[in-house]
């Protein structure tokens, strides 16, 4: 077999075999198959596409590339979750309490923030003592005894999935649809849960910006873990605005807590809910969507997730006080009110710009080895559908930094207000399951 060959039959919209993908996959990990030679097949599959059998198959190429966890000696169907990316996304601070507290075991494997989109390992770490490096041991015993933890993504899953990332972020072909669909789902399988409920945000700061390419990757990762046993539900979520109000760090967590309290923003009460309820369902803790959603209003009113958060932040490790008195967590120094200068309605708060601001307050991190400081980050005091006078403070910007104005600048044209108050999005826009 020959790279050459595989190349020229993707070029031509043929599909690939299942030997001729692990060829590949094996070429590059080896170093048989040079970076050229991938590049121009991640080219031709950028302008053929993948079949969904060929999606499948690039899927568990990908994942045979490096370790799978092992995590059958935990008991029960063991579910995760996955976001796609966005601002203000603090949703999985939210369901892992929740979700552990209907009695399914949470495996969480979660990632970094980098760019203007956060990480959840990033907002776990602003809780001093948090760790998120437990080892194997560690993990699959706390699933097993407090039926939830959280781990960070180890070097050792799908390494494959880093070198095509690498060279498609350098070749134009990160967003093609398979490969984003096979990226995702490969570490999500090498992870080892049984069930995954994916979290597909649309819109000004997400990955995908129209309504219909987001359905068509929701379906598509839904097909891959289909194909390969695994039972997969997704959410295709607004990232039109960022989600609730905070968005950094420390601030992120306080805001899932106060869900967990029976406070926070309607949007991110709505999707966390929505997704800790199919969460319990593939978990097999519900068989119906309406039964598995009021368990999780009352877990809130009944003070149940709150309980889960702080065992979670316990067992982890971190300063469980952090519930009672959030003063504790890291702050900024800094704390500046943007007004509006303008009577009107907030029609949109574009999400992406506002997670850039967030990374250059401090929050956020432009290069992969940036230091994150846990304090910085914004505080929406007003979301999209809101009344507004001239003069009214629409956010305030938190940082250690010294200067502020070209951030203030950037947020202040992030909100788009205007005389006529239009229809705010839907939070939820499709459910494929
Ligand atoms: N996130 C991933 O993990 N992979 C992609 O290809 C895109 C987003």
């Amino acid at each position: 077999m020959r790279a050459y060959d595989i190349i020229l039959k993707k070029r031509n919209g043929y599909e690939l075999t299942k030997e001729e993908i692990d060829f590949f996959i094996e070429g590059i990990m080896d170093g048989s198959i040079q970076d050229y030679q991938a590049s121009a097949l991640l080219m031709a599959i950028y302008f053929n596409g993948l079949t969904n059998k060929e999606t499948s198959l690039l899927t568990m190429a990908l994942v045979n590339s490096g370790e799978i966890l092992d995590l059958s000696s935990i008991n029960g169907i063991k579910v995760d979750k996955h976001s796609t990316g966005g601002v203000g996304d603090k949703i999985s601070l939210i369901v892992i309490p929740l979700v552990a507290s209907a009695g399914v075991p949470v495996a969480k494997i979660s990632g970094r923030g980098l760019g203007h989109t956060g990480g959840t390992v990033d907002k776990l770490e602003a809780i001093p003592g948090f760790r998120t490096d437990l080892d194997k041991e560690t993990f699959i015993n706390n699933v097993n005894k407090y039926k939830m933890a959280i781990v960070g993504q180890t070097h050792n899953l799908t390494p494959a999935d880093k070198k095509l990332y690498s060279l498609r972020d350098v070749t134009a072909t990160v967003d093609s649809i398979p490969l984003i669909a096979s990226s995702i789902m490969s570490k999500k399988i090498a992870s080892g849960a049984d069930c995954i409920v994916l979290d597909v945000k649309v819109g000004s700061g997400a990955f995908m910006k129209k309504i219909d390419e987001a359905i068509l990757l929701a379906e598509t990762m839904v097909n891959i873990g289909k194909s390969l046993g695994k039972k997969t539900i997704a959410i295709v979520s607004d990232m039109n605005q960022p989600l609730g109000y905070e968005i950094g760090n420390s601030n992120e967590v306080r805001e899932a807590i106060e869900v967990l309290k029976g406070k926070g923003a309607e949007d991110e009460i709505y999707i966390a809910l929505t997704i800790a309820s199919y969460m319990a369902i593939l978990g097999g803790a519900f068989n119906d969507f309406d039964k598995a959603f009021k368990y999780m209003e009352k877990a809130i009113k009944t003070g149940e997730g709150l309980k889960y958060m702080r065992k979670l932040i316990t067992i982890q490790g971190g300063d469980p006080n952090i519930i009672d008195n959030p003063n504790i967590l890291p702050q900024a120094k800094n704390h500046i009110e943007i007004k509006s200068d303008k009577d009107g309605y907030i029609n949109s708060i574009n999400a992406e710009c506002i997670g850039v601001a967030a990374m250059l307050l401090g929050a956020g991190r432009s290069k992969k080895d940036d230091l994150i400081d846990y304090g910085a980050g914004i505080t929406l005091t007003k979301k999209v559908g809101d009344k507004v006078k001239k003069g009214d403070t629409i956010s305030i910007l938190h940082t250690n930094k010294e200067k502020w104005d070209d951030v203030k600048s950037i947020i202040k044209d992030a909100f788009n207000i205007d005389k006529i108050k239009i229809k705010p999005s839907k939070y939820i826009y499709k459910i494929i399951d």
